[in-house]
């Protein structure tokens, strides 16, 4: 006999069982009621898009190692989207002319990475995208930490988040001063990444493996390590006493970016607590300026909660125009985890479905009408299937958790009645079908 396929959804993508599906519906609804509360429009895109618009920006780990590619019939090399943000550049410098800026878009889509599933990283996700562009760079990066801030603050969790910032620009500086080159900087960069998930010894050994590749003498590894670590330990003020930095003119333009960008944090008075962290790099080549990762205070979610920052040259990629954006992608899966840990899901709500169950086969006609005129009400209604005693009918409607049970029999109905029982609380009354039910209900 040939074996049975395996009922287990493809490794690392989950199905949605309705009462999943209804926690999905629930965390995403309250979150597009906060975008669209700052006034964020949404959109979406395709599934597939050319395989190039990820290899030119998107970042190694991401391209070389988690792309889920192929060839298409007509011989086009294609990739399923592993995140929003090039898809997002490509239609607006489709239209970048006549798109009213500041742009503010957001978008839920569901993204594809061949990762190695573990807690906070599954192979589909879905990502909330929030994105503003063509605004004032000062004012747009703390606008879009504000909405980060809401949204955690819409579920009753924004005093467990923390949003760890840096600037792209600040790490250029600090490489161009430990004089690694391009080559080197680059790898520097990708190593600050991932540090989070390494141990220590390994950090440390890769550190130096970085520093004699790409140092021109050997001699200056110590000094350069000790840079290093106090510049990964060092907080805001702190990093003008890193020898030999504070004289760099990019440096004192990232560090004032920084600033400036604190204050304007502070004259909104963000929900969650924020704070400058010289680790925080972000995996992805296209940031240039304000990067940001959100963090859970409680150990067990040790995975960013959201990632985000500035971008000058992504349109450049399609088009002459330039257009700054920043924005952020925040995961289901993180932020289920979070709503988990902190128990902000929302307890069980009250069904109010409403079940008619007819004991009386000439009575099926009325139980239909019955059934429209209450769904014309808005309300949600199911009918037993056929005919059928009350008790099975009473049992149909607790098994599909309905609220509320109508109940057409033949004498009932000839004196113009039906039995109404709440089946919460089990109280079982006869109403007149033409005004004490539809009272009943409206007061429901
Ligand atoms: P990202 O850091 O790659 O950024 O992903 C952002 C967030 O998406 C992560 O912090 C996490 O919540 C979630 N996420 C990413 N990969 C996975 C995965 N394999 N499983 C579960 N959750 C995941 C971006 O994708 C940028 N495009 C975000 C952005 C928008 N930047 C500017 N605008």
């Amino acid at each position: 006999m040939a074996e049975k396929l395996s009922t287990s959804p493809y490794k690392g993508s989950r199905d949605f069982y309705p009462e999943e599906m209804a926690l999905r519906k629930w965390m995403f609804s309250k979150v597009r009621g906060v975008l669209e509360s700052f006034a964020f429009q949404e959109y979406d895109g395709p599934l597939l898009e050319p395989f190039e618009l990820y290899a030119a920006k998107t970042g190694d780990e991401i391209v070389n190692q988690q792309l889920y590619s192929f060839t298409d019939r007509g011989d086009r090399k294609m990739a399923i989207r592993p995140e929003m943000t090039p898809t997002l550049a490509r239609m607006v410098a489709a239209k970048v002319q006549e798109l009213p800026k500041p742009i503010r878009w957001y978008s839920i889509p569901n993204l594809w990475r061949y990762e190695r599933p573990q807690r906070g990283r599954l192979r589909e996700h879905w990502q909330i995208n929030v994105d503003l562009l063509g605004g004032n760079v000062e004012q747009s990066n703390a606008e879009v930490l504000a909405i980060a801030g809401a949204i955690f603050k819409s579920f009753g969790g924004e005093q467990f988040v923390e949003i760890r910032f840096n600037n792209r620009r600040l790490m250029d500086a600090f490489f161009a001063h430990l004089e690694l080159g391009a080559e080197g900087s680059y790898a520097l960069g990708k190593l600050i990444d991932a540090k989070a998930k390494m141990n220590p010894e390994a950090f440390a050994v890769e550190l130096q493996k970085i520093l004699e590749a790409n140092s021109k003498q050997a001699s200056d590894v110590p000094a350069k390590t000790l840079i290093f670590q106090s510049f990964l330990a060092s907080d805001l003020a702190g990093l003008s006493k890193i020898a030999g930095l504070k004289d760099s003119a990019e440096f004192i333009k990232a560090t004032q970016e920084l600033l400036d960008f604190e204050k304007q944090l502070s004259n909104r008075k963000l929900p969650v607590k924020t704070k400058f962290d010289p680790s925080i790099m972000r995996g992805l080549d296209y940031y240039t300026g304000i990067v940001f990762e959100a963090y859970d205070l409680s150990p067990e979610n040790n995975r960013a909660l959201f990632g985000g920052g500035r971008y000058d040259n992504l349109i450049g990629l399609f088009s002459k125009s330039e257009l700054s954006g920043i924005g952020f992608g925040l995961g289901d899966v993180t932020l289920m985890h979070f709503l988990e840990t902190h128990k902000l899901l929302p307890v069980n709500q009250d069904s109010q479905l409403i079940y008619i169950g007819c004991a009386d086969e000439a009575l099926i006609p009325h139980s239909f009408d019955l059934e429209s005129q209450l769904r014309g009400q808005q309300r949600a209604v199911v009918s037993g299937q056929g005919f059928d005693s009350l008790k099975s009918h009473l049992k149909a409607a607790s098994r599909v958790q309905a609220r509320y049970f109508i109940g057409l029999l033949g004498d009932e109905w000839a004196r113009g009645k039906v039995i109404l029982k709440d089946l919460k609380t089990g109280q079982q009354s006869e109403l007149s079908v033409k005004d004490e039910l539809a009272k009943f209900l409206a007061a429901t």
